[in-house]
């Protein structure tokens, strides 16, 4: 009797627990489906303006080939993207598109009637009606409002995490209702190391949040650091002016690049399209609009002068192969970890100026013979204070 009514109370607790477990995967699943249609529908807001939501839906559908327009030409989509991409896709997206049409109203009509539209490779065929001409604006002005959509591949990570969820679930209603396995050992099992899993990659996901590695955003114009720098031969530092004395490497302005592109009109992979928004730039007095790619947080000093210039380090150690990317993208994670484990490797010059002066322990001990050579953290290099606020 005692027995049973132990057993029974055991199970109870069992099934509280599967409850409160099972109600937690459906918030999260919930919550995440929630979290990835948001983020597709880029927030869902809707502008009314000239045009009417049904006309923004059919210049989209036509723009994307879903309908076909009347003389049976393809879709525009398939070469003008409507998604950010990771590899550099050299055609005008939409966006661009849609961002001219939106700075003047005739831009599509005008640029479809035009002769040099005629001569660009997959236009020839390319003539729409005057309706479908308007209807392909009311969508531009929707894009223009709301930008490409981001493409997110749904990672990985992220199947596992459900799958392993998945077999969690499984291991529980066998261990509680089913029991059809004989050897109790196999559910456990089962559902110990999708647990561990998933504590795991919930804590990984805490600790990384907010750190970018990967990162790649598109950039508003087409600049390519393979094109200029491999290609082409020109030095970081002439663009990059900031890197031996001060702290930040710097961008540079609309007018360094005029410096080439006055005369330099045409790139072989754009044509004029991209260039062209250099000059436009310049004629509204607006500076481009370069998306940040590397960004520590506030509370975190680094200096580019005294590692490029003190440490004579080269770029790649820190931003990988730039001169091979057409999108700059972050190869490291940029995490405090990072930091200090090459200042725990990397030895300074301790001949230079400033260390020559200082340090007269190390100077000692490395004239005896004790040591040999001198590595950043041993001249302060993992002091809290010399990084942080
Ligand atoms: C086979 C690929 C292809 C297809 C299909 C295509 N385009 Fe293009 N389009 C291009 C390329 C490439 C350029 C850039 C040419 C340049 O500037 O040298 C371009 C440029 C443009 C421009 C900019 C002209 C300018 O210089 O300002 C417009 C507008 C345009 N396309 C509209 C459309 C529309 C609308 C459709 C669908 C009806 C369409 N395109 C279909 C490849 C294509
Ligand atoms: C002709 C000018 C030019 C040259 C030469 C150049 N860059 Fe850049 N660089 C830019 C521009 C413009 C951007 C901003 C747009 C972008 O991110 O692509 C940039 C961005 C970057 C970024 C990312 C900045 C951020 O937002 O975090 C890094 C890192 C970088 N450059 C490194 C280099 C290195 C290393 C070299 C030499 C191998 C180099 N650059 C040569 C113009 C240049
Ligand atoms: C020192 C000269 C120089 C500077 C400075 C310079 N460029 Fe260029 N750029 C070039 C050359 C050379 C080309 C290659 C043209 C070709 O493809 O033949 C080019 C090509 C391009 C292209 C077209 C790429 C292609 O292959 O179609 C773009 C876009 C571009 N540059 C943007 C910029 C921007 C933005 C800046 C300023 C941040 C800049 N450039 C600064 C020399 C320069
Ligand atoms: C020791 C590592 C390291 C080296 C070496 C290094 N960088 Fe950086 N770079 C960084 C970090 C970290 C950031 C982010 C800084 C921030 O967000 O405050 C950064 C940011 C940048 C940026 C973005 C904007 C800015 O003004 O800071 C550019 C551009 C850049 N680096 C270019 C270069 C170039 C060019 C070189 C070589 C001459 C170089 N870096 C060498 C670590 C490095
Ligand atoms: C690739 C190696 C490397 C990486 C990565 C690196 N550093 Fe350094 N750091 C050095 C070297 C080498 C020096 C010494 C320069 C000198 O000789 O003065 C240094 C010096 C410093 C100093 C000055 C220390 C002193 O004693 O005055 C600071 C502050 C610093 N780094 C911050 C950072 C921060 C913050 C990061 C990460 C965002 C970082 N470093 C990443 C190599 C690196
Ligand atoms: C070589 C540079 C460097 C030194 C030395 C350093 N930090 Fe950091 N610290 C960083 C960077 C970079 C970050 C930002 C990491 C990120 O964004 O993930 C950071 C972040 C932090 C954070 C925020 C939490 C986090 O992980 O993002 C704390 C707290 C912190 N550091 C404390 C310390 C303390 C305490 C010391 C001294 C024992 C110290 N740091 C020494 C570079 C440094």
């Amino acid at each position: 009797m005692f027995q049973s009514d132990k057993t029974m109370n055991i199970s109870r607790h069992y099934l509280a627990f599967n409850k409160a477990l099972n109600r937690f995967l459906l918030l999260t699943l919930i919550l995440f489906t929630c979290q990835l249609t948001m983020a597709s529908e880029g927030g869902g807001q809707h502008q009314k303006g000239k045009y009417t939501e049904l006309e923004m839906m059919k210049g989209e559908r036509l723009f994307k080939g879903l309908i076909p327009f009347q003389e049976g030409f393809k879709d525009c989509a398939s070469c003008h993207y409507t998604k950010t991409n990771k590899e550099i896709d050299w055609n005008p997206s939409a966006y661009d598109l849609a961002v001219l049409s939106r700075e003047d109203t005739a831009y599509l009509s005008g640029a479809i009637s035009g002769s040099r539209f005629q001569g660009v490779k997959g236009h020839e065929e390319v003539s729409l009606t005057n309706k479908e001409t308007e209807l392909v604006e009311a969508y531009f002005s929707k894009l223009a409002d709301h930008g490409l959509k981001k493409h997110k591949p749904v990672p990985e990570k992220t199947l596992i995490f459900f799958g392993t969820g998945f077999l969690m679930l499984l291991a529980l209603i066998e261990l509680i209702f089913l029991k059809k396995i004989k050897i109790k050992a196999i559910p456990v099992l089962v559902l110990l190391v999708a647990l561990g899993f998933h504590l795991k990659v919930v804590s990984e996901e805490a600790i990384s949040l907010g750190r970018s590695e990967n990162y790649a955003p598109n950039q508003p114009i087409k600049f390519s650091h393979k094109v200029h720098v491999k290609q082409n031969k020109i030095d970081c530092k002439y663009c990059h002016t900031g890197v031996d004395n001060s702290q930040n490497a710097g961008i540079p302005s609309n007018n360094l690049c005029l410096n080439c592109h006055n005369v330099v009109r045409e790139g072989s992979n754009s044509g004029t399209f991209e260039i062209n928004k250099i000059h436009r730039a310049a004629e509204q007095e607006e500076p481009i609009e370069w998306k940040k790619v590397h960004d520590l947080p506030d509370h975190v000093f680094f200096s580019h002068a005294t590692h490029v210039q003190n440490g004579n380090l080269d770029c790649a150690e820190c931003h990988g192969q730039v001169e091979e990317m057409h999108i700059v993208e972050q190869v490291e994670d940029l995490s405090m970890g990072w930091c200090i484990e090459c200042h725990r490797e990397t030895e300074v010059d301790f001949d230079n100026k400033y260390y020559s002066k200082n340090f007269e322990e190390l100077h000692q001990k490395m004239e005896e013979g004790q040591i040999d050579a001198v590595t950043v953290d041993e001249v302060g290099g993992i002091n809290c204070m010399k990084c942080h606020y």
